[in-house]
């Protein structure tokens, strides 16, 4: 059958589907344009898309035959998952797999935020260091603090097993239990955020929720960009509602490098690194393919979320 990718992908997992498999993959390190993802899926019968990947019932419409759609990601708010399924497309997506790096990430964000990694390294390449000082570059702990989780899942849930380990207090919120949201906000002094992008959790992050944020309080995102309103977290950074921000996602992505959120105080930005290690991107890649795979077989995937 005939298959598309959309980029290159690490490890050896695509030579298990071009074994079986016509296998085109997109080439370039930017994603397809959209012109070009519609031309490409025309024939085929599997589609490996990635989240930068718009997958929505107008590419569904110009692929006619496909019969499998694998997300390299857990996330897969970039497909149509209720058109895919009115069209009894199976969408596979990479659960599990990046749980404990992603969690890694955000308790580094944590502490990279709150302890100024990133302000002592530019500190010291400026050759601003002179001594040590008794109220140089001074942050907060993150041991003994009170850490509040949105979305209690995998990830949430793995972020709050390292937090033992830092005897912080674990707060958290999730539609099946925890504290109330606004009870989570004002008493967290890192409030991290780990739930799906729906239209339930889409701006949750509002102005609203960063002024009920205790002014010494950081916001951690490793989840989605749009779970939080940027323009109202430049504005709560610029008016000092709250400590500061650690962003391994943002909206828009990628940032320009001119966007306004970056003239913000007290931020620490990354580009969507929390599955980034060699060995997990691998396992995402082995997960992606052997969902396309059942798919393109009838069976059903391994992980599918449809
Ligand atoms: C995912 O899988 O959804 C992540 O955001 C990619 O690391």
């Amino acid at each position: 059958m005939k298959v598309f990718v959309t980029r290159a992908l690490p490890g050896g997992a695509i030579d298990r589907l071009t074994a079986e498999h016509e296998v085109e993959a997109w080439p370039e390190r930017l994603p397809p344009p959209r012109d070009e993802m519609l031309a490409r899926v025309r024939e085929v019968e599997g589609l490996l898309a990635l989240l930068t990947d718009r997958v929505d019932a107008e590419l569904m419409d110009a692929a006619p035959n496909l019969r499998a759609i694998s997300n390299y990601a857990v996330g897969v708010d970039n497909i149509d998952v209720e058109a895919a399924t009115a069209r009894g497309i199976p969408v596979g997506n990479t659960p599990g797999v990046l749980t404990d790096t992603t969690a890694d990430l955000a308790v580094a964000l944590m502490l990279g935020i709150a302890r100024r990694l990133v302000d002592g390294d530019a500190y010291v390449r400026r050759g601003e260091w002179r001594t040590w000082e008794p109220d140089q570059l001074l942050g907060h702990d993150l041991h003994g603090a009170t850490v509040g989780i949105v979305g209690f899942g995998r990830i949430g849930q793995a972020v709050a097993r390292r937090l033992e380990g830092f005897e912080s207090t674990v707060l958290h919120t999730s539609r099946s239990g925890g504290v109330a949201f606004e009870e989570l906000l004002e008493r967290s002094d890192f409030v991290s955020v780990h739930t799906p992008l729906t239209p339930e959790t889409r701006g949750l992050i509002d102005a609203e929720a960063l002024q009920r944020m205790k002014p010494t309080a950081y916001l951690v995102n490793t989840a989605r960009g749009p779970v939080v309103d940027t323009d109202a977290l430049a504005a709560g950074l610029h008016a000092g509602e709250i400590a500061g921000a650690a962003l391994d996602v943002t909206d828009p992505e990628p940032l320009p490098a001119d966007h306004p959120l970056l003239d913000a105080p007290n931020l620490l930005v990354l580009p969507h690194l929390g599955s980034a290690t060699h060995a997990t991107r691998e396992r995402m890649a082995d997960m992606a393919v052997d969902n396309l795979l059942a798919g393109l077989r009838g069976e059903h995937m391994p992980h599918q979320v449809n």
